[in-house]
């Protein structure tokens, strides 16, 4: 039976493939101007606070939408301090996970476990809130680290009361207290992965958020969602392509085969963005600080090459380095081990994702979009024999 016959008109707002320019949300917490290639958080610039702030004062200005008083960072520095150890339960628990498993998976298992030990769902208690925006920033950062050092066969290192929010992390994944321009690069990173209005993940964190479930629970969601390779997963594949094209003679040949298969380029394109991602402007300085001071990356030379191949191939589209395509030559120098630039994008994000949280809950709707219905229908049934 003609499936259109039976499908009345559809009613309201013309299907956009991946939601493409439909709004799912007002929101005060991020801006992104893709034509001009300009990000803000609250209004204020990455490039400010990237300048200025830290990753803990941004996170801060995220999820309460304006900059603290120096007495509420201290205070906010020192709750996220005091619960930053993970219980022994969730570290038992990680232990048991396979070594070989990718750390984006420990991560989404173990967020998800948090809720087992935080009551559930007293949303409408200002207190819960706060307890659960310090826990998970607090604690997300101890269970990235110590899934890294349970995998290599060892017992995870406790959190340095001493030490900031990023060096402590750097401390906790290699055993060593980083050097201070290493932490402070890292802590820039952080800043610039921490929020980026409705991408998958954030997206994710609303709609889960909308059906008033724990906030564990939502950032668990995100963070499956972040690790796919079109999102934050890129970062990871970004240096395999790179160390897959090999040298920058081939830089040129690789393309123009991998544009001819449709193949989409690690670390290029954004559905916002149609000139470089500002966020890749900013690391790529970054980057270039770390090659000065510690030795520089020839992967570096290969990638500036395969931008420069790129903006005459696939400018004229559009498509530009994103964040992605210079975030893992920056980690690679800190040492941190590739399959470990998502959970740190997740790290980071998790100020994003709780900045939504609280806006979905300050006016929420449970998200239930329509569709176009496009099967068959009214069937007569088929007996099994006759089929
Ligand atoms: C992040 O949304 C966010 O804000 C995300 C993020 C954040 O901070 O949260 O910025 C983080 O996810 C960055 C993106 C990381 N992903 C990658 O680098 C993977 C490679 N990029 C692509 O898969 C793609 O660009 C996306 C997923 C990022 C965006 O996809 P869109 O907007 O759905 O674009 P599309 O796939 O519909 O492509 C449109 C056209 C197509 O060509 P035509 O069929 O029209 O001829 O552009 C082409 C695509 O083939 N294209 C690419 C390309 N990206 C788009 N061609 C080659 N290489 C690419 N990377």
């Amino acid at each position: 039976m003609a499936v259109d016959s039976l499908t009345p008109p559809v009613e309201g707002p013309a299907f956009s493939p991946g939601l493409e320019g439909v709004p799912a949300t007002h929101s005060a917490i991020c801006d992104i101007d893709g034509r001009q290639g300009l990000l803000t958080y609250r209004g204020y610039t990455v490039g400010d606070l990237v300048g200025q702030s830290s990753f803990l004062e941004t996170a801060y200005l995220l999820i309460w939408g304006e900059l603290p008083t120096a007495a509420e960072l201290r205070a906010f520095e020192h709750e996220v301090q005091m619960h930053r150890r993970v219980s022994f339960r969730i570290r038992d628990m990680m232990k048991s996970f396979p070594s070989q498993g990718h750390p984006m998976d420990a991560l989404q298992a173990s967020a998800a476990s948090l809720g087992l030990f935080y009551s559930r769902r007293a949303l409408d208690n200002p207190e819960y809130i706060v307890g659960a925006v310090v826990r998970l920033l607090a604690k997300i950062p101890t269970m990235v680290a110590a899934f890294q050092l349970i995998r290599k066969g060892q017992d995870p290192i406790q959190p340095r009361d001493d030490l900031p929010y990023a060096a402590n992390f750097l401390y906790m994944l290699t055993e060593r207290e980083p050097d201070p321009m290493a932490a402070r690069i890292f802590d820039a990173c952080l800043i610039l992965h921490a929020e980026h209005s409705l991408n998958a993940s954030t997206f994710s964190a609303r709609v889960t958020a909308s059906t008033l479930t724990d906030p564990y629970a939502v950032v668990a969601s995100a963070v499956g969602t972040l690790a796919g390779p079109l999102h934050g997963g890129a970062n990871e594949d970004v240096l395999t392509m790179l160390e897959e094209i090999g040298s920058e003679d081939r830089v040129e040949a690789w393309l123009d085969q991998a544009i001819a298969s449709k193949q989409k380029i690690m670390g290029f394109g954004h559905r916002e963005y149609k000139v470089k991602d500002p966020r890749a402007v900013i690391l790529q300085k970054l980057a270039e600080e770390l090659f000065d001071r510690f030795g520089h990356d020839p992967l570096y030379d290969l990638a500036r090459r395969l931008e420069q191949a790129a903006a005459t191939r696939l400018g004229p589209k559009g498509i530009y380095p994103n964040v992605d395509f210079y975030s893992g030559l920056v980690y690679r120098k800190l040492g941190i081990p590739e399959d470990l630039f998502t959970p740190i994008f997740a790290i980071a994000r998790t100020a994003g994702w709780l900045a939504h949280w609280k806006e979905q809950l300050g006016a929420n709707r449970i998200y239930r979009p329509s569709q176009i219905y496009t099967g068959a229908s009214g069937r007569d049934w088929m007996p099994l024999q006759a089929r």
